[in-house]
């Protein structure tokens, strides 16, 4: 996890800087050590392994965003070295199935940078509809970025997959 969490290019459009040991620590004891959806920006995330005691290769992530509306947000991070295989597509596959029938989402959300053609793949290829771009509607890094929403809702999500 730290080899790809480290990797400057893999966080060029994530919301942190290449973490390090500490950062990836954290995450481990905190925020995965309390898989539970909640409350707002709780979340569930989930290592993405390879078969028969394969390695990480990366991982996705499935928040709570808005309780009342039944919102959830996903995300996803595979290390460069595994990409290109569907990795992400099949895990984020998975992770729609367990917003829509275990958490009983009605709107999936993912946000990505416009310029980020890979995340933007993952949701098209996933059935996911490009909704909105958010012109410098929130700060990363210092910097003020442009927003690119894809949602599926429920009923989207269940007339593909009777
Ligand atoms: C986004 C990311 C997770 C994709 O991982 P991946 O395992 O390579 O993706 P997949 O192999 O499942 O590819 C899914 C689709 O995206 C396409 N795709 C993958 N990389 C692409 C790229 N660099 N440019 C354009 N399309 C790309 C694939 O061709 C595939 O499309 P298809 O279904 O039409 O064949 C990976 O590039 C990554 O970790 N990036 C850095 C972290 C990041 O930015 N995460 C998202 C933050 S919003």
């Amino acid at each position: 996890m730290l080899g790809y969490r480290s990797d400057p290019e893999t966080c060029r459009y994530l919301p942190f800087e290449p973490q390090t040991a500490d950062d990836v620590d954290r995450f481990l004891t905190t925020r995965a050590a309390r898989p539970v959806l909640d409350s707002p920006d709780s979340s569930v995330p989930l290592g993405v392994a390879l078969p028969h005691g394969g390695p990480l290769v990366g991982d996705v992530i499935v928040f709570v965003r808005s309780r009342p509306d039944e919102c959830v947000e996903l995300g996803w991070i595979i290390a460069a070295e595994h990409r290109g295989q569907g990795y992400a597509a099949e895990a984020a596959e998975a992770l729609l199935a367990f917003a829509f029938d275990e958490v009983q989402a009605h709107r999936v959300v993912a946000r990505m940078d416009p310029g980020n053609a890979a995340s933007a793949s993952v949701a098209e290829r996933l059935g996911m509809r490009r909704e909105a771009l958010l012109i410098e509607a929130e700060r990363i890094k210092g910097e003020w970025v442009d927003t690119l929403y894809y949602v599926l809702l429920e009923r989207e999500w269940r007339a593909s997959h009777p």
